[in-house]
């Protein structure tokens, strides 16, 4: 079914903490896959059932190796792990080193995740810069959700980068992604994602602003291993949610696709 793909431009504004939240308020059957290059969070952050470890062996290595092999697209349930709670997962690297086993591959995976039955797969593809290997996976995202913080300096970064991707994009062959902007911001600030909005048009990008996903340090602790409260009703689930609608929605949706 579909891919889509969370990234960012520079810092940490919160990519793998809204791509497992995004993943797991997905309206339908969702899988996260961890496709940044420098190295995956999940395995480090979060637990199995009953809090086993994750397992480093099953995971994009392995997928890869498949994929390499030429594994058929149902083939990728092979290399999912579920986490406490039920998310499935595709665990990323465990060091940036270990990329290098997978040259030329990054592409042919994004392909196949595209390509797995009854799943939509949410990528965290970590920061896109220049010659990162996980711009290719992009070229199969039927979506891209750059993830930045408010600030003028993030904004400005996300500016041009939201240039250089959908530039890059439009010159692949096929039909290119679209591309969002998702601000994580306070829970108050409505004013932000309308005003990034306004500097990506005036920009001339076709890159719209989906909302904001709620700063929520009581949340976003609970995905990074702070046991310390309940995430279902949390501010950073509520406001991802009606992201995750509106997302969805757009991608339904039969024009500009
Ligand atoms: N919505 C949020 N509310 C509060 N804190 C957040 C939120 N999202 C992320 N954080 C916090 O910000 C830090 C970075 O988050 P995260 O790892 O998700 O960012 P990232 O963009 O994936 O970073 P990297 O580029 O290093 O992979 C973490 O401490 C995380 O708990
Ligand atoms: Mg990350």
């Amino acid at each position: 079914m579909a891919l889509i793909v969370l990234a960012s431009d520079k810092g940490s504004p919160g990519v793998t903490t809204t791509a497992i939240t995004l993943a797991a308020v997905w309206p339908r059957r969702a899988l996260l896959a961890e496709l940044d290059p420098t190295g995956g969070d999940v395995a480090l952050r979060l637990r199995g059932p009953r809090g086993a470890p994750l397992s480093p062996e099953v995971g994009l290595i392995s997928l890869a190796v498949g994929v390499r092999r030429g594994a058929r697209p149902d083939q990728v349930f092979e290399h999912v792990q579920r986490l406490d709670g039920g998310l499935e997962v595709i665990v990323g690297l465990s060091a940036a080193e270990q990329g290098s086993g997978l040259t030329g591959l990054w592409g042919p995976v994004g392909e196949m995740l595209d390509r797995t039955p009854g799943v939509d797969v949410i990528a965290d593809c970590g920061r896109l810069y220049p010659g990162s290997p996980a711009v290719d996976v992009l070229a199969s995202a039927a979506a891209v959700v750059l993830v930045t913080r408010p600030s003028i300096d993030a904004v400005a970064h996300l500016r041009s980068r939201a240039g250089v991707v959908q530039r890059e994009l439009e010159r692949r062959p096929g039909r290119p992604p679209l591309v969002f902007v998702v601000v994580v911001t306070t829970p108050r600030d409505d004013g932000s994602p309308k005003q990034i909005d306004l500097v990506l048009r005036q920009a001339g990008l076709s890159v719209p602003v989906l909302g904001r996903v709620a700063l929520d340090p009581k949340g976003a602790g609970l995905l990074s291993g702070e046991w310390v409260g309940r995430l279902d009703r949390s501010l950073l689930v509520r406001s991802t949610r009606e992201i995750a609608g509106r997302l969805a929605e757009r991608l339904a949706a039969p024009v500009g696709r």
